[in-house]
């Protein structure tokens, strides 16, 4: 892993973006994207650019199950205000959260990314090492599939909803082996209460029980921390 330490999350964003930058470049055309606070800065710097997406397409992680897209807790909306709107791409896909059949909805998604193998892969982390909504004890063979969300998950995204009644307890994710099929994957995290899933991603035994930690297994993952998330590494 390619451990990246900034003193702001402004400074990791500029030098992600300039990775990006370089692999569309160099041809890359499918792009998994990340929802959540902590892509924000890296979205706010690529909206700000002059780089253009209108020849690749976008491919989200995950969405919350019961949340039309035009909700404005869903990740759909979040994509389009947060980078769509400004930077259009040629396609934009995300998981279907009024889906009924989820099984068909899952089936859909994975004939997408089929369709369309990610080049660059953004993730951010769970307070409790999870990568999309792949939560702990998740199998590193899956694919995409509809999600139990953690009472620690839910807990840790109650400050976007007005109640923690409100957050949604299911979601669809991409798996963790879709995830570990991109060419370059890379992680941001900031900020004190990440430093204990980062550890275990970064300096822990690879397991189950921190699905972060399977990216030690990926040969091209970049991770961008701040001090704060970085503060309890050892190495
Ligand atoms: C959410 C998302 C993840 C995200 C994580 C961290 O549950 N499913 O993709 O990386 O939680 O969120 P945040 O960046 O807001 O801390």
């Amino acid at each position: 892993m390619d451990v990246r330490i900034f003193d702001t999350k402004e400074q990791a964003a500029q030098d992600a973006f300039k990775v990006i930058e370089k692999a569309k470049k160099d041809g890359a055309k499918t792009f998994g994207l990340a929802t959540g606070s902590t892509p924000e800065p890296l979205y706010d710097v690529i909206r700000e650019s002059d780089l253009d997406f209108t020849d690749s397409v976008a491919l989200n992680l995950d969405e919350y199950a019961g949340l039309d897209s035009s909700d404005p807790q869903s990740y759909a909306y979040f994509m389009k205000k947060n980078l769509f709107d400004a930077k259009p791409f040629k396609e934009t896909h995300i998981p279907n959260g009024l889906a009924e059949d989820s099984d068909a909805e899952t089936k859909r998604y994975d004939e997408i990314i089929a369709n369309n193998p990610i080049d660059v892969q953004v993730l951010g982390i769970g307070p409790n090492g999870h990568i999309g909504f792949n939560e702990p004890g998740t199998s590193f063979d899956v694919t995409t599939r509809l999600v139990d969300l953690t009472p620690e998950t839910i807990d840790a995204n109650k400050r976007f909803f007005d109640s923690e009644e409100e957050v949604p307890r299911q979601a669809f994710s991409m798996g963790i082996k879709t995830i570990l099929q991109s060419d370059l994957i890379i992680l941001l995290a900031f900020g004190a209460n990440k430093a204990k899933a980062v550890k275990g991603m970064i300096e822990g035994p690879v397991t189950e029980e921190v699905p972060a930690s399977v990216l030690q297994q990926h040969d091209n993952v970049i991770v961008y921390l701040d001090a704060d998330a970085a503060s309890q590494l050892e190495k």
